[in-house]
C-alpha cells in the first residue's frame, strides 16, 4: 500500500497537474495526513515532485450546529413546540426540558417575530404569530455541512461562530508540481550501469539518475599552485610543442663573467653597477673558468677579433670573478651555448624560464626580483626573418597575433628589437619582450662556428601573468602580501584563450 499510494499520487499528478494535496485525500477518500506522509516520501527520493505550503479557511459545524442542521433551530423547535392554540407560557418549559434550547429558542423566536406572550388573561399564553416560518439556520447548517460555506453570508457565519454553532479553522495544505525528476514510478534510480544489468537485459526496464553536470564536485584538500606557476606551466608546454628543451636554470648565483663578460657586456656598463645589480659578499669570487675561452672573452673586450673591433679598454678578471644574483637567464644561456661549442655544434633550440634579480626602485609593477622566460634558436645561415617568424609563431600561440617590432640595443645583439603586442582588451599596444640577434663578439669567443647565428627573445612571466589574471599590483602576485585565497580560487591558465 505504502508504494502503491506514492505511485498513486504521482500518476495522479501526472493526469491533472498542479494539484492541492487536500484534493488529493479527497480523490483518494484518504486521510490528508497520509497523503501528506507519502508525499514526504516521494520528496526523500529526489526532486521528483515541488511542494507550496498553502492554507485553506473552512468553516466547520460544532456538535451543537449538527444539531441544528438535523432537528432545526433552536427558535424553529421553539416555534413547533407551541400547540396551534396557543399554551400556558410555563408548559414551553415541559415540552421544552433543555434549557439552552428554551432559552435561546425563546428570545430568538421572539426576535425574529414568530411567536408571543398574551399577558391579558390569568395566566400569561404563548402564542404562535405567523402560521409558518423558514428555517434559515437549519437550511445554512447543512449547507456549511456539505462544504457550501460560501454560499452563505459572511454576517451570518460570524453570527453563528457566537452562537458557537459553527467553527472557523484554517488547514494547511500543500500544492504538488511536478519536479525536475519527475516520474510516476518510486523505485530509487540506477546510479551506475553494470555489466550484470547489461547482460540479463534489466537495464532496459530501469530508470537511470541523470548525470549533474553542474555539479562542482568536491573541493580538493591539497595545495594550490600559484597563477605565476600556472603561467609557467603554459610557457613550458607552448616552448615544448615547438620543440625546444629546457636549459637547467638552477643557480640564482652567478659570475659576472657568465652573467655580463661572456655577452659582450664592457666592464664599465652602468648594468654593472651596484645600483643595478646585487652582488654577493660571500663568496665574493667565482675563480675557475675555462682558461683559454676567458682569454679569448678578455681580447674581444680589449682589441676585438673576429671582425670587431672589440671597446678598447683594459680587461679586469678581477671584474669577471665578481659573484651577483644573476640578472637575467641569458647567463645561463650562454653556458649552454659555450658547452654545445665545446661538444661539436649541431643546431638547438632551448629555453628557460626562472628567476633573475636585479636592484630596482620597488613599485606597483616592479620588484628586486622577477620571472624570466627565454628562447634560443641556434643555427646555420639565421636571419632576422626567421627571428621574426619564431617570434610571431610563440605570441600566436600565447594568444597575440598582432605583433610589432621597434629596433633597440642589447649589448650582446645585433640587431635587437623590442617586441609589441595589440592588447585588445586594454585597447593599446603593450611591450611585451625583448630579443635580437646574438653578436659574433659574444659567439665566435666560444668557438661557435661562423656560419651559425644565434635568435633569441626574452620576456618577463609577471607581466603576462598579471594581465591574465586581472592583477594590478605586483604585490598581490608576490611577496608577504599575497591572498593565499587568491592562489586558492585562481583559475588554471590557457594562455591562448
Ligand atoms: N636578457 C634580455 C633581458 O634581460 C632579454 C633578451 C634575451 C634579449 C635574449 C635578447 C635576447 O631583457
Amino acid at each position: 500500500m505504502g508504494f502503491n499510494l506514492q505511485e498513486d499520487i504521482l500518476k495522479y499528478l501526472n493526469a491533472v497537474g498542479d494539484v492541492d494535496t487536500l484534493d488529493i485525500a479527497v480523490h483518494f477518500k484518504t486521510d490528508h495526513q497520509k497523503i501528506i506522509g507519502a508525499v514526504n516520501s516521494i520528496q526523500a527520493l529526489g526532486e521528483l515532485v515541488s511542494t507550496e505550503a498553502v492554507s485553506h479557511q473552512k468553516w466547520e459545524l460544532t456538535e451543537e450546529g449538527t444539531v441544528v442542521a438535523d432537528k432545526g433551530s433552536h427558535e424553529a423547535r421553539t416555534f413547533y413546540a407551541i400547540s396551534p392554540e396557543g399554551m400556558p407560557l410555563k408548559d414551553l418549559k415541559v415540552n421544552l426540558p433543555d434549557k439552552n434550547l428554551h432559552s435561546v429558542g425563546f428570545s430568538k423566536a421572539m426576535a425574529r417575530g414568530w411567536i408571543c406572550v398574551d399577558k391579558s388573561g390569568e395566566v400569561p399564553v404563548i402564542r404562535q404569530k405567523v402560521s409558518s416560518i423558514q428555517d434559515i439556520v437549519k437550511d445554512h447548517m447543512n449547507l456549511i455541512r456539505q462544504q457550501r460555506a460560501s454560499e452563505v453570508e459572511e454576517n451570518a457565519k460570524q453570527d453563528y461562530k457566537k452562537r458557537k454553532l459553527v467553527n472557523e479553522v484554517i488547514l494547511k495544505s500543500y500544492i504538488l508540481r511536478k519536479g525536475n525528476e519527475f516520474r510516476t514510478s518510486v523505485s530509487k534510480p540506477e546510479t551506475d550501469l553494470t555489466s550484470e544489468m547489461i547482460s540479463n537485459g534489466s537495464w532496459k526496464e530501469k530508470s537511470f539518475k541523470s548525470y549533474n553536470f553542474d555539479a562542482l564536485g568536491t573541493p580538493l584538500d591539497c595545495g594550490h599552485l600559484h597563477p605565476l606557476l600556472k603561467v609557467r606551466a603554459e610557457f613550458r608546454r607552448i616552448f615544448l610543442e615547438m620543440g625546444f628543451t629546457e636549459m637547467p636554470t638552477n643557480n640564482y648565483i652567478e659570475s659576472s663573467f657568465w652573467n655580463f663578460d661572456a655577452l659582450f657586456q664592457p666592464q664599465q656598463h652602468p648594468a654593472r653597477d651596484a645600483h643595478d645589480t646585487f652582488f654577493v659578499s660571500d663568496p665574493q669570487y667565482t675563480k675557475n673558468f675555462p682558461t683559454d675561452y676567458l682569454e679569448r672573452v678578455k681580447c674581444i673586450h680589449s682589441n676585438g677579433g673576429f671582425g670587431s673591433q672589440g671597446y678598447g679598454y683594459n680587461w679586469k678578471i678581477a671584474e669577471a670573478q665578481k659573484n651577483l644574483l644573476r640578472t637575467h637567464t641569458t647567463a645561463v644561456s650562454a653556458r649552454m651555448l659555450y658547452k654545445l661549442a665545446q661538444e661539436g655544434f649541431k643546431p638547438v633550440k632551448y629555453f628557460s624560464i626562472d628567476r633573475v634579480f636585479r636592484n630596482e626602485t620597488l613599485d606597483a609593477t616592479h620588484l628586486a626580483e622577477f620571472h624570466q622566460v627565454e628562447g634560443v634558436v641556434a643555427d646555420y645561415r639565421l636571419t632576422l626573418g626567421d627571428l621574426i617568424g619564431i617570434l610571431a609563431e610563440f605570441f600566436k600561440k600565447l594568444g597575440m597575433s598582432k605583433l610589432q617590432f621597434k629596433p633597440a640595443y642589447n649589448p650582446y645583439t645585433e640587431p635587437s628589437m623590442e617586441i609589441f603586442s595589440f592588447h585588445d582588451g586594454l585597447g593599446k599596444w603593450m611591450e611585451v619582450g625583448n630579443s635580437g640577434m646574438f653578436r659574433p663578439e659574444m659567439l665566435r669567443p666560444m668557438g661557435i662556428p661562423e656560419e651559425v647565428n644565434v635568435i633569441a627573445w626574452g620576456l618577463s612571466l609577471e607581466r603576462p601573468t598579471m594581465i591574465k589574471y586581472g592583477i594590478n599590483n605586483i604585490r598581490d602576485l608576490v611577496g608577504p602580501k599575497v591572498d593565499l585565497q587568491m592562489v586558492h580560487d585562481s583559475p588554471i591558465c590557457r594562455l591562448e584563450k
